[in-house]
């Protein structure tokens, strides 16, 4: 068929041509810009066009070389291997290791053929990594608690069953189990009563307390609460926090909480008949902290902790001795809820532990400037 071109159907052609190019041009400024790795192949697997995240991540000067040279994938391979091969499109999950864990969602896209010179993809990889561990967080805790409320339900309906069965008659039978039934459910009211307060600082930890709160006497408070347990082990509480208020702003409940675990574990993970220290002093300037801080030192002398165990202490549920813990009543809760309670507080923990010789655990607080 013969076509006849007007003069004004020759215009649109040429303004389509000229928005094609300034849409060429924006398209590489947005792929450029984008979080994921943008890449575009040949037919050959050479790499026509990388964006800067992708720089980023697998380093320099990518254009020009193989693809194949920059992720060595088996699955990654196959899905571009599957476009090439005709298909419009291919997703995959891959894991990679580059000193950490990544985990990558690839998308591989058939763009076309260009010209004569056969297709052309792109590929995609968007970094998941964070929406894996949080999945993988959320299973885990889930298994965790289950675990540890089995424990002690097993506990309670084997208590149960023998005192319906063979020791339905003993009476001091009876008064053992009940006594152990009681401590089993005491454990269970804790773990419940840990988990509460962990969800409700974690649901709070944007919002900023608000109190003015004087940290003498919440640690006064919190010595005031536990020197009989220290004393019933031999052990002995020093504080060296002088009279003056020291106020930092924050919860005054929560900041009991604080303590409570820090002085709470001293006592309980250090040597016997030792001594627990508990200082304050005021820092003119603190890491991550604007303006001057209160640094509250909690030291005891001990079998301290091994390195290898010191960064995941504050992760839920983390014990360096399950069975001791647990027949301690702990819940492996009590440094998660310190972390998010000082995360809340815009603070810092910091813990320092040598092996064989102690713990130091120290809180840092910004000051307040209301109630001085
Ligand atoms: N001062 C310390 N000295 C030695 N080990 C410690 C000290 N503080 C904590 N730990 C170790 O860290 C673990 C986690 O402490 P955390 O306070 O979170 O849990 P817990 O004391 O076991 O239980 P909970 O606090 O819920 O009652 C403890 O089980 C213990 O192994
Ligand atoms: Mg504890």
């Amino acid at each position: 068929m013969l076509m006849r071109f007007d003069r004004a159907s020759i215009d649109t052609a040429i303004v389509t041509r000229q928005d094609d190019q300034l849409a060429d041009g924006y398209f590489k400024k947005i792929a450029q810009s984008v979080r994921d790795n943008v890449f575009v192949l040949d037919k050959d697997r050479q790499i026509l066009f990388a964006n800067k995240s992708a720089e980023n991540l697998f380093g320099e000067g990518l254009v020009g070389k193989n693809f194949v040279n920059v992720i060595r994938h088996p699955d990654c391979l196959a899905a571009i291997d599957g476009v090439l091969d005709g298909r419009p499109s291919e997703g995959r999950v891959i894991f990679l290791e580059r000193g950490f864990r990544l985990m990558l969602q690839v998308n591989v896209t058939d763009l076309g053929k260009h010209n004569d010179d056969g297709a052309r993809i792109s590929i995609q990889l968007n970094d998941v990594s964070q929406v894996y561990e949080a999945e993988q967080m959320r299973t885990d805790f889930v298994a965790n608690v289950s675990h540890e409320l089995r424990s002690p339900l097993t506990a309670v309906s084997g208590f149960i069953e023998t005192l319906l069965g063979p020791a339905k008659d003993d009476a001091e039978a009876r008064s053992r189990f009940l006594n152990l039934m009681q401590q089993e459910t005491a454990r269970m009211v804790r773990l419940i009563s840990d988990l509460l307060s962990l969800s409700k600082v974690e649901a709070n930890q944007r919002i900023r307390p608000t109190e003015n709160v004087d940290l003498v006497s919440v640690v006064r408070r919190v010595v005031k609460n536990l020197e009989q347990a220290a004393s019933e082990r031999g052990k002995k509480i020093r504080l060296d926090v002088g009279d003056t208020p020291q106020w930092t702003i924050g919860s005054e409940d929560e900041l009991i909480q604080v303590f409570q675990n820090l002085v709470e574990n001293s006592i309980k993970y250090s040597a016997a008949a030792s001594e627990i220290d508990i200082s304050i002093c005021r820092l003119d300037r603190a890491l991550q902290i604007n303006g001057p801080a209160y640094q509250v030192t909690v030291k005891d002398k001990g079998e301290g902790i091994a390195r290898h165990h010191i960064a995941r202490l504050t992760e839920r549920f983390y014990r360096v001795d399950n069975s001791r813990s647990r027949a301690m009543g702990g819940t492996g809760l009590g440094l998660a809820i310190v972390k998010h309670i000082v995360g809340r507080h815009r603070g810092r923990l910091q813990i320092e532990s040598e092996e064989g010789t102690g713990s130091v655990f120290r809180v840092v607080l910004p000051v307040s400037n209301i109630g001085s």
